[in-house]
């Protein structure tokens, strides 16, 4: 795990990263004048300026706070990915970092430290991450900043672990238990439901996609309620938990499709993160997470092409294919989360290749039926840690795909607008102020991109983790 570090002063030792504005926010850390120099030519057209002195490295990065936007800020925290290169180079452990502008210089060590992850868990030899201490320097940058930062990073590192995690390890029931150790770590009560429990509760969505399984499911239930909660009626995340999705009998084709289905439980993993985030920086908000998890694969007994399964709530659904699997289990959470006479219910979930189609990796699709503020907020918020999301129609005519011959309703539509009519899928079984997420084109990377990294990017864990902490400081 990484840690960052508040100290008042600068060491003259330790390698330092300067933010600075001009050449004068750079001259006290320089002894020669041809350093000065040499600074000053390059300081408008090179990101990092690299300076090797006797004992350490300084790196300085010029930036602009006139103008000081979203887009600038996410552009420090991919400086901050480029400065994590140089110091992986050079194995270099610890870094300071200064400036004048604190919002930067907090950008910068996200990108930074967000970058320093890697996944060792399965490598024989020893690891090291680099760097391993970030210690921010500046008069009047507020310590709690820090380990806000700090704690948000670590739920990410979190995510990212549970999402890299293959299902030879992290079946439904370890799922479970990771769940109940990050909440004791964190501050937040973890109940799991067996399968029994399921079976009492009538959960035939997730009952049904578990059916080919030699795994039991588990129905994760997650809450964290502090006695200066400003909300009596709380908000719901709900995350989806295909520890594996090999399509079960509608089978993905392999190589290729199936191979990266470790990850269809990244809505369920972001969900770990955001509470662990939320918990450890104490957040005065009611907060309930429910995670239905399970793996999907084909088996004699395996959920069939044409069943017609009865879900929690007593709807009836054909189910057309057995790889549209995550909206039966998601299906099940949503109306469960009824009983909570929720605020605001959010689902995250790998959903659909259709949402990963449409808008790649650079953003989130979403949709729902919450009130605008609430989507005005999110969408502000996907800006300010450049998750960005793109709202998708809900119109009354996808409606129309998922009409069956025989049951209520039935799980795919016809083909066109496949994420859309997930979500109207979703959508029969909500009854409140509910939002859905698609992360199915960032929640997994296979190959680098700046501080999200490679595989698991822990997508969904900043942007809700602003989210709520706007609405906490709202009230
Ligand atoms: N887990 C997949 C969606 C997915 C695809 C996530 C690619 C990440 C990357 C989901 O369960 C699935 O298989 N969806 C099908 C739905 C279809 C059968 C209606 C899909 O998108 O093809
Ligand atoms: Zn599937
Ligand atoms: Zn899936």
């Amino acid at each position: 795990m990484i840690r960052l570090k508040f100290e008042g002063n600068i060491s003259e030792k330790e390698n330092l990263a300067i933010l600075a504005e001009s050449i004068s926010d750079v001259k006290k850390y320089l002894s020669k004048a041809e350093e000065v120099e040499y600074i000053e030519k390059r300081l408008e057209t090179t990101s990092i300026i690299t300076v090797n002195q006797l004992y350490r490295s300084i790196y300085i990065i010029h930036f602009s706070s006139i103008s000081f936007d979203y887009s600038a800020k996410e552009k420090l925290r991919k400086t901050g990915a480029e400065l994590c290169s140089l110091l992986k180079k050079e194995k270099l452990k610890t870094i300071q970092i200064t400036g004048s502008f604190h919002e930067g210089m907090l950008a910068l060590t996200e990108g930074l430290a967000l970058s320093a992850y890697n996944f060792s868990k399965y490598k024989s030899a020893a690891s090291t991450i680099y760097p391993e201490i970030i210690t921010l320097s500046s008069e009047g940058l507020k310590e709690t900043d820090i380990l806000d930062l700090e704690n948000l990073i670590e739920g990410i590192y979190h995510t990212r672990n549970l999402v890299n995690e293959p299902v030879n390890f992290l079946t439904a029931e370890q799922f479970g238990e990771e769940f109940k150790s990050l909440g004791k770590e964190a501050g937040f009560k973890v109940e799991v439901f067996d399968k029994q429990k399921i079976t009492d509760l009538k959960m035939g969505g997730l009952l049904s996609v578990n059916l080919g399984s030699p795994n039991p499911p588990t129905f994760i239930v997650s809450e964290y309620k502090p006695v200066n909660a400003i909300n009596t009626r709380p908000y719901v995340l709900i995350g989806k938990g295909v520890v594996y999705d090999t399509g079960g009998l509608s089978l993905k084709p392999t190589p290729n499709s199936m191979d990266l289905m470790k990850s269809d439980m990244a809505g369920g993993a972001a969900v770990a993160g955001i509470l662990y985030a939320i918990a450890k920086n104490k957040l005065p908000l009611y907060i309930i997470g429910l995670v239905p998890a399970t793996e999907n694969r084909p088996d004699g007994n395996a959920m069939t092409p044409g069943d017609v399964i009865k879900m929690y709530d007593g709807t009836t659904v054909e189910v057309l294919n057995t790889d549209a699997e995550g909206r039966l289990i998601l299906a099940d959470a949503l109306a469960y989360a009824a009983q909570y006479d929720p605020l605001f219910v959010a689902d995250l979930a790998t959903l659909t290749g259709a949402a990963a189609r449409a808008i790649g990796k650079e953003g989130i699709v979403y949709m729902g039926t919450a009130k605008q503020d609430y989507k005005t907020l999110l969408e502000n918020s996907g800006r300010a840690v450049y998750e960005r999301l793109v709202e998708f129609p809900l119109w009354e005519e996808y409606g129309k795909q998922l009409q069956s011959d025989i049951a209520d309703l039935k799980n795919i539509g016809s083909g066109d607008a496949g994420a859309i009519t997930a979500g109207k899928f979703m959508q029969h079984f909500v009854k409140y102020d509910w939002v859905h997420l698609d992360i199915a084109g960032s929640a997994f990377l296979t190959s680098e991109d700046s501080y999200r990294g490679k595989n698991g990017t822990g997508a969904g864990v900043r942007l809700f983790y602003d989210f709520f902490k706007k609405i906490s400081q709202q009230n």
